[in-house]
């Protein structure tokens, strides 16, 4: 029976215990065993205890529930080489050849560079006696397969990641409150989102909460743009708006790629006139229970992720599953990974209109 590992890695993000659940039980379905690895990579090289088989009800519950239940952590050993022979050793003696990863890029980077020197790995391990080579002989090729686990929505060539969507209700709720007493108040609220290097939280929540202004990293503030908002604010209270509200991305920044911070934008405001108030959101944005759709997502690509494993030739490139327009796909892990990187770098060279265009790519 083939051995299947599932573990989540990088910041926690709601679906995730759902892509646990349809890995495992996908796993289980296809005649197969499965195995959670707690705390991420550190599970990995810590090995034993942290290893642990799955059955159909140790997911019992788990589609509904926040955070990830078996837990995240960054782990430094997995960094080194040293780190990774363990990991490897760990793992054939589990008897484990395919990993499924639901992660940021950085960690499904991390796996792929795991894949790519697994047999080198497995060739240290004999040298040094860890293992005998008729240990590693089963073990020729190691499978890995990312699921994109993340509030940021920050891939390239996947429309969504998990959890995303639940992080975008949390704000959404959020805003909401704060509008009834910016209202009550006719005060000005500068409110602070998450994304890291991206802006898609930011830019949906301006849509759907129909805020007066937003900062996004993709669309860096244009010279005069303390003026612009301005007008824009004082158009709105003209129309008889009680209440502005700015949102701010976290990664916002300006032409010059300076940091444009929410207390900056207070100034401006209070300047204007207007009693104004920072509301940073933090880390309510990544808790609580996944939204529907996340728990849509991380079913339907738990079960394409284990399809992947068990269709995987030695020579197929490492999968990322994603989701475009609606369906769910396998896309190459690396080539996603490094368009995602091109963003940033075309960010950095202050060319935003390709850093637009490549967000918005397959
Ligand atoms: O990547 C998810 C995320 O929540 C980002 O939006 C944010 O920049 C970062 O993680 C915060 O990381 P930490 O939880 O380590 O402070």
């Amino acid at each position: 029976k083939r051995r299947i590992g599932v573990m989540t890695s990088g910041g926690d993000a709601p679906g995730m215990n759902g892509s646990v659940r349809a890995v495992v039980r996908m796993a289980l379905y296809s005649n197969c065993e499965a195995y959670a690895i707690y705390e991420g990579y550190d599970g990995l090289v810590k090995g034993g205890d942290m290893i642990k088989e799955m059955q159909w009800e140790d997911v019992r519950g788990f589609l509904s529930e926040g955070g990830t239940l078996i837990g995240t952590a960054r782990c430094m050993e997995f960094m080194q080489r040293d780190g990774r022979r363990t990991a490897a050793k760990n793992m054939i003696l589990k008897g484990i050849d395919a990993l499924v990863i639901c992660g940021g890029d950085g960690s499904l980077t991390g796996a792929d560079k795991f894949r790519d020197e697994w047999p080198s790995l497995l060739e240290e391990l004999v040298e040094k006696k860890e293992l005998t080579s008729e240990q590693v002989a089963p073990f020729k090729h190691l499978n890995i397969v990312g699921l994109v686990g993340s509030i940021d929505n920050d891939l390239s060539m996947t429309d969504a990641t998990i959890g995303c969507y639940s992080s975008l209700a949390r704000i959404c709720e959020a805003i909401d409150s704060v509008d009834t007493t910016a209202t009550s108040h006719q005060r000005a609220f500068v409110v602070e989102t998450m994304g890291r290097h991206c802006g898609w939280l930011t830019l949906m929540a301006g849509v759907a909460t129909g805020s007066d202004f937003i900062f996004i990293p993709e669309q860096p503030a244009k010279e005069g743009w303390e003026g612009n908002m301005l007008s824009v604010i004082q158009k709105h209270r003209h129309l008889g708006k009680r209440k502005t509200i700015v949102i701010v991305a976290e990664g916002a920044i300006d032409e010059n790629l300076n940091k444009i911070t929410p207390h900056q934008i207070k100034e401006i405001l209070s300047g204007a006139g207007l009693d104004t108030r920072v509301t940073t959101l933090g880390h309510v944005q990544r808790g609580g229970q996944p939204a529907a759709y996340d728990r849509m997502l991380s079913t339907l690509q738990g079960v394409e992720a284990v399809k992947a494993v068990l269709e995987a030739t030695p020579e197929t490139p490492s999968p990322v599953i994603c989701m475009i327009e609606n369906k769910i796909v396998r896309r190459p892990l690396l080539e996603a990974v490094a368009q995602t990187k091109k963003v940033a770098e075309a960010i950095e060279r202050k060319d935003f209109k390709t850093a637009m265009e490549l967000r918005d790519a397959e």
